[in-house]
């Protein structure tokens, strides 16, 4: 309440300001003002009261003045008795006009009139006061604001003209100038301006610090170009990958497509990636400001005919990663990519997967390993997977899940789909499936395995959902497309709004307490 008073006070002071003035106007008198040639800028009442720039439209500026001030205290009042998120919109909105109305006058008083005028001066002073103060009494509404306005012109004029266009040119367009943000200077303002993060968000892993709970998901940046950039949006964790040991170029067109109506991404890369020696000597240099993920999966290349073939792949992307000692990361192991077409092994059946995980296991890793599941798969099947999974103590959970396969699914606009004769689905489809997943996985396993979950998350409510079925991360990659590259930071502070509300302190509170409705 004392920082509605302290608003309202200094409110009263401007308009009681702006009120002499008005008054001194109307009755043609100069105000008692000290007229101090001596000083480099003189003080003159007189001169800048009387000059040209006092009055716009006929209208004394003092009256506009009081106009400012009155519908400051209006709001501030409003917002004192309704706390309402508008009436703190309006008010930091005001504050920012009249802070930047004040810097005119003032420019106008030092550069033009070369005088000033006390009276005025004292007006331009409560402004910025109050707009200092605005600033650092709502600092998240500010953010909030802020990031309301990015989305509104992403949603509404960038992304209706970037989806105009070739969606994988578009996402080259974007890693690259991502990759050159990282590399400049800009990284720290967006980080200043965009990243909204909180200490309640934040957990220890499996040893590993995430500064939040929202990950970018495998399959955005498979260069590993994004490692420097993606922490100023606001992401916890990132991934790289899928990485596979031998480089693919990628599934022949197309591999990747649209379904605005279904909020969903077609997806037919099968891997496409550089390899994971490129990688290594790619990342091996950096430092991280956020942990980071590296997904590693089997190439998708015709040779590898058997399994033994294919485990012998997958653990050579292990040795590299491993020999070559990346800071700040953990494992994210993909079985589930069900795009591969080069190759027809996979290791969604529990014997492929207990000799895959019983192979990995002699390599001692370092890192902890996360699995990437299939969510197009039964109950039955997921949950015999799981009991595989869960005799490895160096897996310490599962991501649910990838992409969705069923082209008949109801969350599919069938219009849309038929657009496309390959790949598999993101997004809203995913939504149902995945969350079903989290559900089972945490009743049978939540004490064994942590779970990051993966699917449809397009704001807090979505990724709050996840959090109390189960999940104790989660990761996004279709959400940021359709929404923005400013939704990562909506999450975090609507995840803390949603904390607050269900009178939790910190997110672990929450993972999976609505498992048992
Ligand atoms: C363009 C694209 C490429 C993907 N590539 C991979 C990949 O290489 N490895 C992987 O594990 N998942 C991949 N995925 C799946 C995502 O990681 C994620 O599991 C899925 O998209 C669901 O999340 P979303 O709805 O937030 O996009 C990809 C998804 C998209 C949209």
């Amino acid at each position: 309440m004392k920082k509605f008073f302290i608003l309202a006070l200094l409110s009263l002071f401007g308009i009681a300001d702006a009120a002499y003035l008005t008054y001194e106007h109307y009755q043609q008198v100069t105000p008692p003002c000290t007229v101090n040639h001596l000083l480099p800028i003189a003080s003159d009442c007189g001169k800048v009261l009387r000059s040209s720039y006092s009055v716009m439209f006929g209208i004394p500026l003092a009256v506009f003045g009081i106009i400012q001030y009155s519908f400051l205290l209006l709001v501030i009042i409003l917002l004192a008795v309704y706390r309402k998120k508008i009436f703190a919109y309006w008010v930091i909105l005001q504050s920012m006009i009249g802070a930047i109305f004040s810097l005119y006058f003032m420019y106008i008083q030092i550069g033009i009139l070369k005088s000033i005028c006390t009276y005025c001066t004292l007006s331009a002073l409560i402004s910025f006061v109050i707009f200092f103060l605005v600033a650092k009494f709502f600092f998240r509404e500010k953010a909030s604001l802020r990031l309301n306005i990015i989305a509104f012109f992403y949603q509404n004029i960038m992304k209706p003209v970037l989806f105009l266009l070739d969606p994988e040119f578009i996402h080259n367009i974007m890693v690259a100038r991502g990759e050159l943000i990282g590399k400049t200077f800009i990284k720290h303002i967006l980080n200043w301006k965009l990243n909204y993060s909180s200490p309640k968000l934040k957990q220890k892993i499996a040893g590993i610090n995430f500064s939040g709970p929202v990950g970018l998901a495998a399959g955005f940046d498979y260069e590993a170009r994004l490692t420097q950039a993606l922490y100023s949006l606001g992401f916890g964790f990132q991934t790289v990958g899928t990485i596979t040991s031998l480089p693919y170029e990628g599934n022949p067109y197309p591999r990747l497509g649209r379904l605005p109506k279904s909020r969903s991404l077609m997806v037919n890369k099968g891997f496409k990636n550089p390899g994971a020696e490129n990688i290594t000597q790619k990342l091996n240099k950096l430092n991280f400001n956020i942990p980071l993920g590296i997904s590693i999966g089997g190439s998708n290349n015709e040779n590898i005919e058997n399994i033994n073939q294919a485990i012998e792949d997958v653990k050579q992307s292990f040795r590299l990663f491993e020999k070559s000692k990346i800071k700040n990361s953990y494992y994210e192991l993909n079985i589930s990519c069900p795009n591969l077409i080069n190759t027809n092994i996979d290791f969604y059946k529990p014997k492929n997967l207990n000799q895959l995980l019983q192979s990995i296991k002699r390599l001692k890793l370092k890192k902890p390993v996360f699995i990437k599941m299939p969510i197009s798969i039964t109950d039955k099947e997921f949950i015999s997977l799981l009991a595989v999974i869960e005799k490895f103590k160096f897996v310490k959970g599962v991501i649910i899940g990838n992409l969705l396969k069923d082209r008949k699914n109801k969350l599919l606009d069938q219009q849309e789909v038929k657009k496309f004769k390959v790949g598999n689905f993101s997004g809203k489809p995913c939504e149902p499936r995945s969350n079903e997943l989290i559900k089972l996985t945490f009743r049978k396993y939540g004490s064994r395995l942590v779970i990051i979950g993966c699917g449809g998350i397009f704001n807090g409510q979505d990724a709050y959902k996840k959090i109390t079925l189960g999940a104790s991360l989660v990761q996004l990659i279709t959400g940021m497309i359709y929404q923005g590259p400013q939704v990562i930071s909506q999450i975090n502070m609507e995840l803390e709004e949603l904390l607050k509300k269900d009178g939790y302190y910190n997110i672990r509170e929450a993972i999976g307490i609505d498992n048992n409705k």
